[in-house]
């Protein structure tokens, strides 16, 4: 044990005032950090638990279910339901949301993503849970509608990444900042206070075959980012994939970086592949809490009114230039300012020519 190190306790006693909201609030984010340890524990495990492999269950979305998927969502399901400090759930696993009983006023609902990256969990890469935590009403017990919150409105945000070590990146609004799992002691110690994302990065992250479903703008930038050195950027780049939405955000608050999962047309059902309340949103939050910014291309993430609890949604973050030049580029494609990559509606002998 060293002496003077942080435990998440301890930041979250001085991080939140004596107020009974923050009191209540931290109470809940060390539960969220129990769940996630007792899933660090399982994945950590792997195959020696039998935990890999699918069900053949299917979740809303149509996808497959991993047995780590169910077992996830299992340890944040009994951990808010017994903890008491929640007024409802709702996981990428589960239909609906679910109610839970509260001994007190319960001021909150969470919102979560057990198990993010699914298809990383039986070759053993990196996956992650992502949480956010929302203002429940008052005096009654929430309804659907109640969940449909826009990002703005989150109290505390966050996710944990199963890596080399397990770590815990969260924000209730106060600056991003990053524990690691001390095993053999079994607390989160703050280990990356303050987090922050460089503003300028040479280094592009986006799954690539999806190339020709993508807008013009999107592929205008990539282009470019290819090319490097002998296009308009003037500079090589570096591109990474992971396939783990938490593992990319993760290394883009280490290091910097963008990271794109765009609008595409591919299922035309499908105006993006992420989701909002569960991955966009909690994401957002905590890259703009780092410095960042968390855009669809063409609005801020935080500010896109939800009108479904399994909305999925385009989704662009990372260090602030280069995610401001693809703003940029859909202004452009969307006024008809650049004809290279401009709408069809403004190319020559077009409507508005
Ligand atoms: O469900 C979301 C997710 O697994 C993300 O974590 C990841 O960024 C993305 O999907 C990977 O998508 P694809 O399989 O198309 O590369």
């Amino acid at each position: 044990m060293h002496l003077g190190r942080t435990t998440l306790s301890k930041f979250l006693i001085q991080e939140l005032d004596g107020r009974d909201e923050s009191r209540d609030l931290a109470a809940l984010l060390v539960d969220v950090a129990s769940a996630i340890k007792a899933i660090s524990a399982m994945t950590a495990k792997g195959a020696l638990a039998g935990v890999l492999g699918s069900l053949d269950s299917e979740n809303v979305q149509g996808e497959v279910q991993k047995k780590l998927d169910v077992l996830s969502n299992t340890a944040f399901v009994n951990t808010f339901q017994r903890g008491g400090l929640v007024a409802g759930i709702a996981s990428e696993e589960l239909d609906d949301p679910i109610a839970v009983a509260c001994s007190t006023p319960c001021q909150f609902l969470a919102v979560f993503d057990p198990l993010d990256g699914s298809s990383n969990i039986d070759v053993n890469v990196s996956v992650g849970s992502i949480f956010s935590i929302l203002p429940s009403p008052k005096g009654r017990e929430p309804v659907l509608q109640d969940y449909l919150q826009s990002g703005r409105q989150q109290l505390a945000a966050g996710y944990a990444l199963y890596g080399p070590s397990t770590m815990l990146v969260l924000t209730v609004g106060r600056g991003t900042h990053g524990f690691t799992l001390d095993r053999e002691v079994g607390n989160f110690i703050l280990t990356h206070p303050n987090i922050q994302i460089p503003i300028e990065t040479s280094e592009f992250a986006i799954n690539t075959s999806n190339e020709r479903f993508w807008e013009p703008p999107v592929q205008r930038y990539v282009a470019e980012c290819k090319a490097g050195k002998t296009d308009v950027r003037g500079r090589d780049f570096n591109m990474r994939w992971i396939a783990s939405m938490v593992a990319e955000v993760h290394r883009i608050l280490m290091r910097g970086g963008i990271f794109m999962y765009p609008k595409d047309t591919k299922d035309p059902a499908k105006p993006g592949r992420l989701r909002l309340m569960y991955e966009a949103n909690p994401m957002g939050m905590v890259v703009e809490q780092a410095g960042g910014i968390a855009t669809t291309g063409r609005k801020r993430i935080l500010d896109v009114p939800p009108d479904q609890l399994h909305q999925r949604i385009a989704v662009i973050l990372g260090s602030r230039d280069e995610v401001e030049r693809v703003e940029r580029y859909h202004q452009e494609y969307d006024t008809g300012v650049d004809q290279r990559y401009s709408s069809p509606l403004f190319k020559e002998r077009s409507l508005f020519q």
